[in-house]
């Protein structure tokens, strides 16, 4: 470690972290002012074209309005066939490479030595010193050390021991859904089962689960790296509110365990027992990055494959028929659910060293971006991608979870959650209806859906 690194790491370490973001805020108010770009929009919306209408080397695929605009299919398939390795030379976020196929954003991301995950996984830049830092940002060796550090909360065994406090919240949920009339299944369910299980995940006060959500969307809803809407002001502002939180419940967790409290299966119990991590309070913008990493990680990821798998089963109303007439089809379904969602656009890598993909010449230092989704809808892998096939037969080799030493940790845990879903659905509902087009988010980063009305009809 450098000496100014060990300085600044000393420093941090003796600052408590909410006054640390509290001075990044302040320090970014004065920048915003004195250059006088606050407020300025990176997007505006206009009517996105059609595909054919846009020159090859203009397409810019993070232009948040493509998803919102439902055009991002066309746009993908177009570079697939066309420009499979693409570089766009100016866009909000400087220059980047669009990966589109199947095959090569798999060779991207299993090689971490080319294409290093730091300093950040989205396309963008968040604001200055608010240098945050987690695992899923690291390469290996510092990566694997935090990673080991964590990984036993949703080890096969630790995910037999939740499987039924999982079930029995997904059916106080349900039971308490309205039948007959219009509600929102975002509000209701997909948000409310996340946040349930995210307060699981971290033993975290149960009454107050839904502010885990809340953190989580602000830090995912920054314009400066997925170009979604956003306030920095109000983002710093619970970023300030949630690292204090989260400081609080360490402590008080810390304090349980020394009164003589039985350890637990949550993820703070795991990291205060773990000498790689146990003094992970002492390097604050880690233990925030980190814990942010997970709940963000658990958030919008799940939530989205709940809407996501209702609105499929909707659009595809055969499969829905073939799914009742086979309720064993639900683990199959599950993995084609977050396959047709694919509810994290992309990661970002930043190449190492000059290096060749698919023929074309990737610079050192070049932004390389990985379209999971366009991945996942290239039908050099997927027949029909753009269909629901709910018992397609090759929907393991989707890559919504990444690949090589990134992929998701909590991989098997989403799998759970939404097959005990469906699982407590169907014995239920007869039907469950969209009422409606949904609205999405607008993002180029969360695949995701912000309002989905339905109508819940009961098995007679
Ligand atoms: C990493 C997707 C659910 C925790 C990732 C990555 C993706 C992803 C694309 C990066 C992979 C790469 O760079 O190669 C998803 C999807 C989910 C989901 C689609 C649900 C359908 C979860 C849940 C958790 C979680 C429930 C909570 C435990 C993580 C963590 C990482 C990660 C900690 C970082 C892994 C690392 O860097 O080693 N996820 N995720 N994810 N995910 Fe998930």
């Amino acid at each position: 470690m450098k000496v100014s690194e060990a300085i600044t790491e000393r420093v941090q370490s003796a600052i408590p972290v909410d006054l640390q973001i509290q001075g990044a805020h302040l320090y970014d108010k004065t920048r915003r002012w004195v250059t006088r770009t606050d407020g300025e929009k990176i997007f505006v919306e206009r009517p996105i074209p059609p595909v054919e209408d846009v020159e090859l080397a203009d397409i810019d695929l993070s232009n948040p309005f493509l998803y919102r605009q439902g055009r991002w299919q066309s746009y993908y398939e177009r570079l697939r066939n066309e420009a499979p390795v693409h570089y766009l030379p100016d866009s909000a976020f400087g220059p980047f490479w669009s990966i589109t196929r199947h095959a090569d954003i798999v060779a991207v991301d299993k090689n971490h030595e080319v294409f290093s995950a730091e300093p950040l996984i989205v396309i963008g830049t968040p604001p200055r010193f608010l240098d945050i830092t987690m695992f899923i940002a690291m390469d290996p060796p510092r990566h694997d050390r935090q990673r080991a550090a964590v990984q036993g909360v949703v080890a096969p065994k630790n995910l037999r021991e939740m499987e039924g406090l999982i079930r029995s919240r997904v059916q106080e949920v349900l039971d308490d859904l309205p039948v007959n009339e219009p509600f929102d299944w975002v509000q209701r369910v997909s948000i409310e089962l996340t946040a349930r299980m995210l307060a699981t995940l971290l033993d975290f006060p149960y009454e107050q689960r839904r502010k885990l959500v809340e953190w989580s969307d602000l830090a995912t809803s920054m314009e400066q790296t997925n170009g979604g809407p956003s306030d920095l002001d109000e983002i710093f502002v619970g970023m300030r509110e949630m690292a204090r939180g989260l400081s609080e419940h360490w402590h008080d967790k810390a304090a349980r365990t020394a009164a003589g409290e039985e350890p637990g299966f949550d993820l703070i119990t795991m990291l205060q027992s773990n000498d790689n991590t146990k003094d992970l309070i002492s390097r604050p913008m880690e233990f925030v990055g980190n814990l942010l990493l997970l709940i963000v990680g658990g958030n919008d990821t799940t939530r989205n494959s709940m809407s996501g798998g209702v609105l499929a089963l909707n659009r595809f109303p055969d499969q829905f028929e073939k799914l009742k007439a086979n309720p064993d089809l639900i683990p199959n379904m599950t993995s084609e659910v977050i396959r047709w969602q694919t509810p994290l656009a992309y990661m970002r890598r930043i190449a190492t060293r000059d290096t060749v993909l698919n023929g074309q010449f990737i610079r050192k230092g070049d932004k390389v971006v990985m379209w999971y989704a366009s991945g996942n809808r290239d039908d050099r892998v997927f027949d029909r991608p753009d269909d629901f096939i709910i018992d397609r037969a090759n929907v393991r080799n989707h890559i919504s979870f990444g690949f090589g030493v990134h992929r998701c940790m909590g991989n098997r845990l989403a799998e759970l959650q939404l097959r005990i879903l469906w699982e407590e659905l169907l014995p239920r509902f007869e039907n469950i209806e969209v009422i409606g087009e949904p609205e999405y988010v607008q993002s180029n980063f969360v695949r995701g859906i912000s309002k989905m009305m339905v109508r819940l009809t009961p098995k007679s």
